[in-house]
């Protein structure tokens, strides 16, 4: 019996020595927080929460990052930098746009979001409660 304790107590502290060593998961990535006040003077939703690392997993950096030129992405996914002036959507898509910043989200976001689900692949958030948490 104490040797049956024993062992459990090396299990354990096994267990916990694991726990403190492992590194964080990529689902526990610190999130992007959207929000551009300077944009949406008069904010009205909440800011999006937006697990950025769980997308980079999953899709392609250029299908939601580009740089148009003649209608052709010329982003170098490699070259993608968080002091890229080119990073921030609100960099092209505020003021006078054909695309204004907030549908470029929103169709980005809500587009994937909604094909996964039609296509059977994932579910992912469609309803605004959901992606502008309070
Ligand atoms: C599902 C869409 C999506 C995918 C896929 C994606 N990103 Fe992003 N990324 C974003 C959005 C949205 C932002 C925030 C832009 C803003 O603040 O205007 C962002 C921000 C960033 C930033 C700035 C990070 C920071 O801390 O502010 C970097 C660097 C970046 N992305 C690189 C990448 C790379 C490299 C990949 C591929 C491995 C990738 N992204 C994939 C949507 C995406
Ligand atoms: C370097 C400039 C630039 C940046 C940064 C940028 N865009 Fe765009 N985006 C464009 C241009 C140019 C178009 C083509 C339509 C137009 O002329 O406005 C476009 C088009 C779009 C469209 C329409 C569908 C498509 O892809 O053609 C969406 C949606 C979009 N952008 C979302 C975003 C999001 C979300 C971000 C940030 C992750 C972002 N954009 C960053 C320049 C940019
Ligand atoms: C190209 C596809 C694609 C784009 C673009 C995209 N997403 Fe997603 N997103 C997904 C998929 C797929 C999931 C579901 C993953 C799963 O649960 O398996 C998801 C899940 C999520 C979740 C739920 C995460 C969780 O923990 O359950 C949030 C929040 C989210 N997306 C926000 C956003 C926002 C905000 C944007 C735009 C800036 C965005 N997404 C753009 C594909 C996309
Ligand atoms: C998939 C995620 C997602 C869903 C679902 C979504 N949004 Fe958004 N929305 C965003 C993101 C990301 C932004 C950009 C946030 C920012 O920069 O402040 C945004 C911006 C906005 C803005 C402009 C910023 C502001 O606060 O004034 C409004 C208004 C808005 N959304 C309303 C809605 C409404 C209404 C719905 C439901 C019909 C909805 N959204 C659903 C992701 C989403």
């Amino acid at each position: 019996m104490a040797m049956l304790l024993k062992s459990f107590s090396v299990l354990f502290f096994l267990c916990l020595m694991l726990m403190l060593v492992t590194p964080r998961g990529w689902a526990d990535e610190e999130p992007l927080i959207l929000d551009n006040p300077e944009v949406f003077a008069k904010n009205k939703r909440p800011a999006v929460v937006f697990p950025h690392e769980m997308h980079m997993q999953m899709v392609d950096c250029l299908s939601c990052h580009h740089d148009y030129v003649n209608g052709q992405n010329t982003l170098d996914a490699d070259m993608l930098e968080e002091t890229d002036p080119a990073i921030r959507c609100a960099a092209c898509h505020a003021g006078n746009t054909v695309v204004n910043l907030k549908d470029a989200f929103h169709q980005q976001c809500l587009g994937c979001h909604r094909q996964m689900r039609t296509s059977g692949q994932a579910t992912a958030p469609e309803l605004c409660g959901e992606c502008h948490r309070r």
